[in-house]
C-alpha cells in the first residue's frame, strides 16, 4: 500500500473507531485482566488510541502513561473525561522513554503488529524489557491471519451489509515481508470512506522467539481477555511475559 505511514491508520478512522469499536462487555474483559497485573504501577499502554481501555484502567486508580503515534486518536482520547488522569505523549512506542520503570506494559488488538519490520518488534521488546519493573509484565494482544482466506495472497471479505451500507475489506498480503495491507471500503448512499490498516503479522512461536532474544519469558498466554485456554493455533492470543 503506496504511502502507508503509520499515521495514515488514526487519521483515517479516528472520529468512527469508538463506533466501531463499541463492546462495553469487551472493555470490562480487558480492564479486568489487565488489574491481575498491574502490580504497584505504573503502567504504561503502547498504541493507547482514543483511550477505549487506558481511561476505565486509570479510572481503578492506576498511574496510567501511554503514547500512541497518531494525533488524531490522541485528540479524540484527550477530549474524553478522565484524560486529565493519563500522561499521554504523541510519538513513536520505540522512540518515546517516560523514564519510568513500569510493573505493566500492554498492547491490545494488533497494535504490536502496527511495527512493520522484525527489527522494530524485536525493537520494542527490548525496550520494554529495560523498561519493566524485575517483577513486571508485558501483555500482547495479537489477532494472527487467517491463512484460509487467501488466494493468491488475495481476499475481499464483506464484513457488514444492510440496506444503506456494506464494509468490503480488500487486503493484499506480501509473504516475504509478513505483511498485510487491508483497505475497509464502506460504501453508502452519501459516499464512499477508506479506512487503510497495515501490519506485519507473526505467529504466537515467532514472537515467543522474538520475547526471548529480548530477555522476556512466555508466562502465560489465553485465547481471549476472560482467559479461556490457548490451543496451538489458535488465530488470536493474549501473551504475558516476564523477564526471563
Ligand atoms: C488498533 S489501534 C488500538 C488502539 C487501542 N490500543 C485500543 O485497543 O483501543 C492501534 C493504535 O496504535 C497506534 N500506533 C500504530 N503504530 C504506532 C507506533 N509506531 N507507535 C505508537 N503508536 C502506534 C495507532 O495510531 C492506533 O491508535
Amino acid at each position: 500500500m503506496q504511502s502507508y505511514s503509520a499515521e495514515s491508520y488514526g487519521e483515517a478512522i479516528a472520529a468512527v473507531f469508538d463506533v466501531v469499536n463499541d463492546n462495553p462487555e469487551e472493555v470490562a474483559s480487558i480492564v479486568g485482566f489487565l488489574q491481575g497485573y498491574v502490580g504497584d504501577g505504573p503502567v504504561l499502554e503502547a498504541g493507547v488510541g482514543t483511550g477505549r481501555i487506558a481511561l476505565p484502567l486509570a479510572e481503578t486508580g492506576v498511574e496510567l502513561y501511554a503514547v500512541d503515534i497518531s494525533q488524531d486518536m490522541v485528540d479524540q482520547l484527550l477530549a474524553k473525561p478522565g484524560a486529565d488522569k493519563l500522561t499521554v505523549v504523541v510519538g513513536n512506542m520505540n522512540d518515546v522513554d517516560f523514564g519510568k520503570q513500569f510493573s505493566l506494559v500492554y498492547l491490545a488488538q494488533g497494535t504490536f503488529g502496527a511495527l512493520l519490520t522484525a527489527d522494530a518488534q524485536r525493537q520494542f521488546l527490548q525496550g520494554a524489557r529495560k523498561q519493566l519493573t524485575d517483577d513486571g509484565r508485558l501483555v500482547i494482544e495479537t489477532m494472527e491471519v487467517d491463512d484460509t482466506r487467501f488466494s493468491h495472497d488475495q481476499y475481499v471479505t464483506t464484513s457488514l451489509l444492510d440496506v444503506t451500507h456494506v464494509v468490503l475489506s480488500a487486503a493484499i498480503r506480501e509473504p516475504a515481508e509478513q505483511l498485510l495491507s487491508i483497505q475497509n471500503v464502506l460504501l453508502t448512499p452519501h459516499g464512499i470512506q477508506l479506512y487503510p490498516v497495515k501490519f506485519r503479522y507473526y505467529t504466537a512461536t515467532e514472537l515467543d522467539e522474538m520475547a526471548a532474544e529480548a530477555g522476556l519469558r512466555l508466562l502465560e498466554r489465553y485465547s481471549d481477555w476472560d482467559s479461556a485456554a490457548y490451543s496451538p493455533g489458535d488465530l488470536r492470543h493474549i501473551s504475558v511475559y516476564g523477564l526471563a
